[in-house]
């Protein structure tokens, strides 16, 4: 059974597109082993337990320094011998010693086509907000490999979202998730899943 852990802030939603993929069987033999949280508000949560998920809060706040705090994050995940950590709406930039600690088994959703509005500063709404101040006509959202470099590790899979003319900030949200983030994250898990990419140069290529 390949174990994932899925460490989230907010909604949730692409967590429960994952736990939809597992009961569907899109993802086949994937078990979701932990949801971890640096909020213990978050929906995400809820979803996790509504579903019988076990679920971790660990706050930054309780800890004296940021290290402190990943070091604690670090050792439960290593605790529950994950094969995949899942960014999915996790607000928090994680340093090099702890990607360093689950090398190319770390993967993050954005929602954007990286690099474009990608990197520092560009979360949540911000991201689409740039996008139709920039004018752009399609956007998207886009699966990778996740690298001390915020946004900047191999991209495993991008899907592009048409913007309108009449977008706001939140339509254009709402309809990246619903076309191409929850579409693709259960995609790029099953291709690491069923190991089917392989990174070469910083780039996942298809493994024939
Ligand atoms: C998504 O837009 C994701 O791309 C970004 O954070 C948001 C999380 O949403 N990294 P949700 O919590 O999965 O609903």
């Amino acid at each position: 059974m390949f174990k994932i852990g899925v460490l989230v802030s907010g909604g949730g939603t692409n967590l429960q597109a994952i736990i939809d993929s597992i009961n569907t069987g899109v993802i086949k033999n994937a078990k979701i082993e932990t949801v971890v949280s640096n909020k213990e508000e978050a929906f995400a949560l809820v979803r996790a337990k509504n579903n019988n998920i076990d679920t971790k809060v660990i706050k930054i706040k309780d800890f004296e320094n940021k290290e402190l705090y990943e070091n604690a994050l670090i050792d439960y995940l290593k605790s529950k011998e994950l094969d995949l950590i899942v960014l999915a709406g996790f607000m928090v930039i994680l340093s090099e010693n702890f990607v360093n600690n689950f090398k190319n088994k770390i993967i993050n959703i954005h929602p954007s086509l990286i690099p474009a509005f990608s990197g520092a500063g560009y979360y949540g709404l911000k991201v689409h907000q740039g996008v139709l101040a920039r004018g752009c006509k399609i956007t998207g959202a886009t699966v990778h490999f996740v690298t001390e470099e915020a946004d900047g590790g191999p991209i495993i899979i991008q899907k592009e979202v048409f913007v309108k003319d009449d977008d706001t900030d939140e339509s254009l949200q709402k309809r990246v998730m619903e076309e191409a983030e929850w579409k693709i994250l259960p995609q790029a898990i099953n291709l690491i899943l069923n190991k089917e990419i392989e990174i070469v140069n910083n780039v996942v290529r298809r493994i024939c």
